[in-house]
């Protein structure tokens, strides 16, 4: 039998899908698999900073932490404000800062360069100059032999591309140090 982790204490990607589902764009938290593969092979052990793109729940983020060696600096940038602040308070105490603001804000958030950005952005709701700017900003801010890596989900193809941000979204980037 499988089971699935639909939500963790105070986060649910569903209740968020049904609140913004073209800036969520999922229904569910990617699972522990997806999460090992996106973060393996990508030099995480040696990082100093690594940025993560739309951690909702927190799927990739603990997974990066299980990477990651003990002084690497991890920055994850996610649009929904109430996503963030929950986020915020799950990782007081570790090595994370949770930024609340547009990954299209990318370079001005951190110091680069930066030796990985792991991406859980959902791609395929995205107008395309969004997408655009946002992998402008990760070729600004990756080190020469930094990594990228991402995922979409085929199946979303068919959704139309988000028309306007929620009004969390439009709040001028805030940073909370969860660590
Ligand atoms: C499909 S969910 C993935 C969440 C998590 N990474 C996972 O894999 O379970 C996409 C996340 O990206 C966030 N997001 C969407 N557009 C964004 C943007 N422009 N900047 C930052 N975060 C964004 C959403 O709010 C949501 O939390």
């Amino acid at each position: 039998m499988m089971i699935m982790q639909l939500s963790v204490p105070g986060m649910s990607i569903l209740t968020e899908f049904l609140r913004h589902p073209l800036l969520t764009g999922a229904i569910a938290p990617s699972s522990p698999a997806l999460a090992r593969m996106m973060t393996e092979g990508i030099g995480l052990e040696q990082a100093r900073t690594v940025v993560e793109l739309g951690p909702g729940t927190g799927a990739f983020t603990d997974a990066i932490l299980r990477r990651a060696a003990p002084g690497t600096r991890i920055i994850a940038i996610e649009i929904n404000g109430h996503l963030a602040a929950s986020l915020a308070d799950r990782y007081r105490g570790e090595p994370v800062d949770v930024v609340h603001a547009s990954a299209t804000h990318l370079a001005n958030l951190v110091d680069h360069p930066v030796d990985a950005v792991v991406s859980g952005l959902p791609w395929t709701v995205m107008p395309e100059p969004v997408r655009q700017r946002i992998l402008d900003a990760v070729t600004a801010v990756l080190a020469p032999t930094g990594a990228f890596t991402t995922f979409a989900y085929a199946h979303a193809t068919w959704t139309p591309p988000a028309s306007s941000p929620p009004s969390s979204a439009s709040a001028s980037p805030s940073r909370e140090r969860a660590g």
